[in-house]
């Protein structure tokens, strides 16, 4: 865990030096200025072609991954490693090392510890393999990224119902879809595109609060949620010599994210079908043009500005309408308050983002720190050089986890996984 908060810290240090909102134009023109055809045209010629998904292949609630899948950059089977599947995030669409290693860590709430490789299902649970090697008693079989719920799968995603209002938190809903694609249809310039995923996502939050008596967002859900929106416009993005600095294509998000219109305009999807466009544009190579750290942090300050609903940090309590926030200064002892969250820079929220991982993550993945530690430190070797010595402004010790026993939510989600 250590080395985590390590890697995670090194980049905090890019972070304050290279603090870029999303709405400096200028900035992000310069960043984006030198398009480069065969850095950043998607290699999606074979063998990365896309074959739609079968039925005994994986696919699951994120449309990044079930499009790396279909086009063969993980396995397309859809149960690939803990490594390979960070690495394919960053080569393929540039999301930033330290993202990207966030994100997997999460997802090896899914994925299989006592497999050395740490093979994670995007989707379903691996039918039995991977098994082989699970000591019985010691921790819950593989459950795969679709059944993660309140671990990483949260409520109030962009495109997807909620798992207490749906019964199916995996399936793209096209109701939650067209309004998405509306915003940008009206808007598809890149310099509105944080201001208006925000838009959707406080929709969301508004309508998961309105009808869904079990929603949950706690501190994990909320930035989960954040993150996830926030790639919408900056790894969806067509970044063409037209617009090195990104444009916002409909025709791109809906292919990217598996859905298509049929002839008298209605939107539909397929299980399977995320498919990179034939002629797309991802974000530059460059380190500092990577969504990382440095760029993702501002645009989550520039979400909870417009939107200050998106951080919502609380939940329902059973019945729709009953939206009581956590007291975030108790559940800290005192560490961190949402204003301090709001900070600019994001330092405060970085350093709230890996202590919390930190404290959550042992108890959950504690009998295999050693294994994680070592991939963690080969990851952090081959791409980052900024390892070194950091320390946070605020330390926070422990957090009260009892305190969210108040959301019946995040109780049902517990009771869940000792069933597992
Ligand atoms: C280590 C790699 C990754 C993991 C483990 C991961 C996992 C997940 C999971 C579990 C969700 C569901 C969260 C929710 O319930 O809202 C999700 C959502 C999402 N992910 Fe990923 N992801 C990864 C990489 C990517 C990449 C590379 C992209 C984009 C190219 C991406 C784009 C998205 C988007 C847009 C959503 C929101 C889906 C929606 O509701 O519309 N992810 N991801
Ligand atoms: C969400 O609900 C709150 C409280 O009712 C309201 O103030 C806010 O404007 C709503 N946000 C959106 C995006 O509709
Ligand atoms: C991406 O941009 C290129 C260059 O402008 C364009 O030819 C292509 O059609 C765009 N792709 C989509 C799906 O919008």
């Amino acid at each position: 865990m250590r080395v985590l908060f390590l890697l995670a810290a090194g980049n905090t240090l890019l972070a304050s030096a290279f603090y870029i909102p999303s709405t400096d134009a200028a900035a992000r023109r310069d960043l984006f200025s030198t398009f480069d055809e065969a850095d950043q045209r998607f290699p999606i010629s074979p063998p990365h072609q896309f074959i739609k998904a079968g039925p005994n292949d994986h696919r699951g609630p994120c449309p990044g991954l079930n499009s790396l899948a279909n086009h063969g950059f993980i396995s397309r089977s859809g149960v690939d490693s803990f490594f390979n599947i960070v690495a394919a995030s960053n080569q393929v669409y540039r999301m930033g090392i330290a993202a990207s290693t966030f994100a997997g860590v999460l997802g090896l709430f899914g994925g299989n510890l006592l497999d050395p490789t740490l093979p994670i299902s995007i989707g379903e649970p691996p039918s039995n393999a991977g098994l082989a090697g699970l000591l019985p008693g010691l921790l819950a079989p593989p459950s795969g990224l679709t059944n993660t719920h309140n671990q990483f799968e949260c409520d109030a995603s962009l495109t997807r119902c909620d798992l207490y209002l749906c019964n199916d938190a995996h399936t793209l809903q096209p109701q939650y879809l067209e309004p998405l694609l509306d915003l940008y249809a009206a808007d598809p310039s890149i310099a509105n595109s944080v201001a208006l995923v925000s838009q959707q996502h406080a929709n969301r939050i508004n309508d998961s609060i309105a009808k869904n008596g079990l929603f949950f967002f706690g501190p994990v859900q909320m930035v989960v949620g954040a993150f996830t929106a926030l790639q919408v416009p900056s790894l969806f993005a067509n970044y063409s010599a037209e617009h090195p600095e990104g444009f916002m294509s409909v025709e791109g998000l809906m292919s990217i994210y598996g859905a298509s219109r049929a002839s008298d305009g209605t939107l539909t999807w397929s299980r399977g079908s995320e498919r990179i466009p034939d002629v797309y544009y991802r974000r530059p190579g460059a380190l500092l043009a990577q969504w990382d750290l440095p760029i993702l942090l501002p645009q989550v300050l520039e979400m909870w500005l417009l939107f200050p609903e998106t951080l919502s940090i609380g939940g329902n309590l059973g019945e729709p309408n009953t939206f009581v926030p956590l007291d975030l200064g108790a559940f800290t002892h005192g560490a961190y308050s949402l204003d301090d969250l709001r900070q600019p820079g994001g330092l405060n929220l970085i350093c709230f983002i890996y202590q919390l991982v930190q404290i959550l993550l042992p108890d959950l993945l504690g009998n295999v720190n050693d294994l994680l530690a070592s991939v963690l430190t080969d990851l952090g070797q081959v791409t980052d050089g900024v390892l070194g010595s950091f320390i946070c402004p605020r330390s926070m010790g422990a957090v009260d986890l009892t305190m969210l026993n108040q959301y019946p939510g995040w109780v049902k989600s517990q009771k869940k996984k000792t069933l597992l």
